[in-house]
């Protein structure tokens, strides 16, 4: 014998189906029993139940045969397959079967509608079922304020459980808030609360309606509070949900962008795969230690956290670094000098140093020694005779520019802690060239800079000290990098600007600068022929001329070096190849000076110094800029005004207490040279030297200002192949200035044939190989009378 829990739809229906229960119906003496064993059937509600035990099913169909009321109660023990007297409750509920069908399975369905509460007080009968002798239990109900506040209570505490329940039906809700009577009240909501058998029982027994009520309430507010608990704990259980539910998209998302970007799936996928690139790096022992460290801190980092990607690109310099990865040397001298020379002309000294630096290194195979250090004027070959030499020796080539350099970072990166950190330009190189022996050029070492942010010469001295660079340390990478095997070589523009602790460091070989000679030479072996292969004109070229490239050095350049040479050359290549393409094929057979008019224009610079000499108050200096060996244009006139003194053209301090020097010099030799004394309170000064933007300093113009100064006021003009070059004292000494062979070729180059040089210097005319200077005149001065007395003739000076 089984009965069942009400379902909803069930009760749905068999609520609408109910008929009102007849409580005053007298109910016969004796009643078969039917026990239930695990729930308990409460008067006023209609209910589903199934009988399927043969028992059952008889006294159903015997009940069904005649006034169809039987009697339902509940077992004690819901283990007790069929419940005997003994096993079940005394209090029961008195019910009428209200329609039964058959299950497929020969079950019994049954809808019941509870009637009373009655008391067994002796079975009958055991056999088929149980009968038993029944009587009505009276209720007691004293319809007062209490009562009535109880019954309000109630219905409102279930309507507001019932409000989130799932179990109890929009019908029996209705119900309960229109239900009058208080015990029938009390029975539907004791049949909806879901409680236990012991509960049910333990309500259905007790007569007093309003203590009834009162335990139900009490079931109804811990109910309720059960509610609150339950729902708090699902709209946690939702957003936690929704909150992993975040998460989850986000991360697909964020995997889905690694994956565009050709990153790893998984944390565990990236560490294995950088273990393996690191170990394929063939790290040194202390660096793997290091990388182990890192792979172990990347593995627990949660993905997509900022410290995971700071330590991936840790862990991908490192890998990509070539800790062991060196190209083969080709130590053949003979070789190497072939390919010195095809890539440079002359410069014979610098390609013997080179090859002696070659031949060492056969010998020795390490690279203790002075540092290689270039030096000369911009386009002089010194970058280039670097990546000449990786060719000569089979090494890689690095570049690394430091101009413009002021911070030690740069040199030797930030620390980690900067989240866009980076090592320094030193490690970056190294990973780009992919060896860790290439032939590695400093560049502009003399404009490195210093300031607040550290001194990078510093960093460089470590980078250059064989003693120390084998551990190099650089502050991104924190483990040493071995710099020994690189072959640095520094280039500058000027020796004096590199710090005094790395020219301690360096040999070096200077490069001064090529006259009109050399650089017709190499415009014709070198230059040329690569501008021309570059624009595809190597067959269709036409002959170009030596007056044409002579011309293109004179009128369109203006250096020691070959850097605009280059230009002007490619600049004509590229007229070239777009003439032979409109032109189908055909062009010129020769290029000529005076075609160059048509291919660069007009020229940039006035055939040099004789058209402008003609005027007296003009002379020619010589000066050393960055750019190389230099003429100077010095111009002085004179206007009527109070013996004032002005000096323009980017003229800096020195240069202009030079020119204050030699005014006053010139001013107390107006005996000497047959001046009106009376000319300098009646007349002001101006002192110019043009070619205005570049800033000029220096005491070396001081001979050629008094040169300009006595020609204007003497009114002769200066011999337009004369340049000259000294410091002067206000007593008319000339010392000796820096620059010697840089000034002498920057005159030859001008056209200048006569230079004029403070003896002091005649020793450093050694350094200037002979031929180059066979056609000078230069004569060295020491005091002012000689120098303007070769310039206006011996009589000028009394
Ligand atoms: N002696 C030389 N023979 C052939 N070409 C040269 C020579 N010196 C310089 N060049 C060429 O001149 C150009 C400028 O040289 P580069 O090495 O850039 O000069 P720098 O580094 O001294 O400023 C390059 O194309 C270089 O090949
Ligand atoms: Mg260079």
């Amino acid at each position: 014998m089984t009965s069942e829990e009400i379902s909803e739809a069930e009760l749905d229906e068999a609520v609408e189906q109910a008929e009102p229960p007849t409580l005053e119906e007298p109910l016969p003496e004796i009643l078969p029993v039917l026990p239930l064993r695990n729930t308990v059937l409460f008067p006023s509600i209609v209910a589903p139940m199934v009988a399927t035990t043969e028992r059952a099913k008889r006294l159903v169909d015997d009940a069904l045969a005649s006034d169809r009321l039987i009697v339902t109660v509940a077992s004690r023990d819901a283990e007790v397959a069929e419940p005997a007297p003994e096993h079940l409750y005394s209090v029961g509920t008195a019910v009428r079967i209200l329609r039964m069908t058959k299950t497929e399975d020969g079950a019994q369905r049954l809808w019941v509608q509870g009637l009373r509460r009655v008391e067994i007080s002796a079975y009958e009968q055991t056999q088929p079922y149980l009968r038993a002798r029944v009587k009505a239990v009276a209720e007691t109900q004293v319809a007062n304020l209490e009562l009535e506040a109880l019954h309000r209570n109630v219905s409102r505490q279930f309507a507001i459980v019932a409000e989130g329940s799932q179990t109890v039906s929009e019908p029996v809700r209705a119900m309960v808030a229109q239900l009058q009577d208080s015990s029938a009240l009390a029975d539907v909501v004791a049949a909806n609360l879901g409680l236990a058998v012991g509960d049910r029982q333990a309500l259905l027994e007790m007569v007093d309606v309003q203590a009834r009520l009162e335990r139900l309430s009490e079931h109804l507010a811990r109910e309720a509070e059960v509610r609150a608990l339950e729902q708090e704990i699902r709209s946690q259980v939702q957003e936690e949900l929704t909150r992993s539910q975040r998460e989850y998209v986000l991360r697909e998302q964020a995997r889905a962008i690694r994956r565009q970007l050709g990153e790893y799936e998984t944390q565990t996928e990236q560490v294995e795969e950088l273990r393996r690139r690191i170990e394929a790096a063939k790290v040194p022992e202390n660096v793997m230690e290091v990388a182990e460290r890192e792979l172990g801190r990347l593995a627990v980092q949660p993905p997509g956290a900022m410290e995971a990607g700071t330590i991936r690109s840790y862990l991908e310099w490192i890998a990509d670094l070539p800790w062991s990865k060196s190209s083969d040397d080709t130590l053949d001298i003979a070789g190497a000098r072939l390919i010195l020379d095809e890539d440079h002309y002359d410069i014979e000294k610098v390609k013997e140093r080179i090859l002696e630096f070659i031949a060492v290194l056969k010998l020795k195979r390490d690279l203790r020694g002075p540092i290689l250090c270039f030096v000369g004027p911009p386009g002089t070959g010194k970058t280039s005779l670097g990546r000449s030499i990786a060719r000569a020796v089979g090494r890689k080539f690095a570049r690394l520019s430091l101009g413009g350099v002021r911070d030690e970072a740069e040199i030797r990166g930030h620390r980690r802690t900067y989240v866009s950190s980076l090592p320094g330009r030193i490690i970056q190189t190294l990973r780009r060239v992919g060896t860790n022996n290439p032939v590695f050029i400093l560049d502009e070492i003399d404009k490195l800079g210093a300031d607040f942010r550290g001194d990078p010469s510093s960093a460089l001295l470590e980078v250059l000290d064989p003693e120390q660079n084998s551990a190099f340390s650089d502050h991104y990478l924190e483990v040493p990098f071995d710099l020994s095997k690189v072959l640095f070589i520094a280039t500058a523009n000027v020796l004096e600007n590199i710090p005094p602790a790395l020219r301690d460091r360096m040999e070096v070989i200077e490069l001064p600068g090529y006259t009109e000679e050399d650089k017709l030479e190499i415009a014709r072996r070198h230059l040329l022929p690569r501008q021309l292969a570059q624009h595809g004109l190597t067959e269709r070229a036409p002959r170009i001329t030596d007056a044409a490239i002579r011309a293109v050095i004179r009128n369109y350049t203006h250096e020691a070096g070959l850097r605009n040479l280059e230009r002007e050359l490619g600049k004509i290549a590229r007229k070239l190849a777009r003439r032979v393409v409109e032109r189908g094929g055909e062009s010129a057979a020769t290029l000529d000076a005076g075609d160059l008019h048509g291919l660069l224009g007009p020229a940039h610079f006035e055939p040099e110094v004789a058209g402008r000499l003609q005027i007296p108050g003009v002379s020619v200096g010589l000066a050393v800029t960055e750019g190389g060996g230099e003429i100077l244009f010095i111009e002085a006139t004179r206007m009527k005004g109070k013996g004032e003194l002005k000096i323009t053209g980017s003229v800096r301090d020195v240069m202009r207490e030079s020119a204050m020097t030699a005014v006053s010099l010139v001013r107390t030799s107006s005996a000497n040279l047959r001046l009106d004394p009376g000319l300098w309170s009646t007349s002001d000064i101006h002192i110019h030297v043009p070619a205005g933007a570049t800033p000029k300093d220096g005491p070396s113009a001081g001979i050629a200002i008094v040169t300009a100064l006595a020609s204007l006021l003497l009114d002769k003009p200066v011999p337009p192949d004369l340049a000259m070059t000294g410091e002067i004292t206000l007593r008319g000494k000339i010392l000796p200035v820096g620059g010697i062979k840089e000034k002498i070729l920057a005159a030859k180059r001008a056209g200048i044939t006569h230079v004029l040089i403070p003896a002091a210097n005649e020793k450093d005319l050694v350094e200037i190989p002979p031929d180059r200077i066979s056609d000078l005149k230069i004569e060295p001065v020491e005091r002012i009378e000689q120098v303007l007395q070769i310039v206006f003739g011996r009589d000028v000076w009394v």
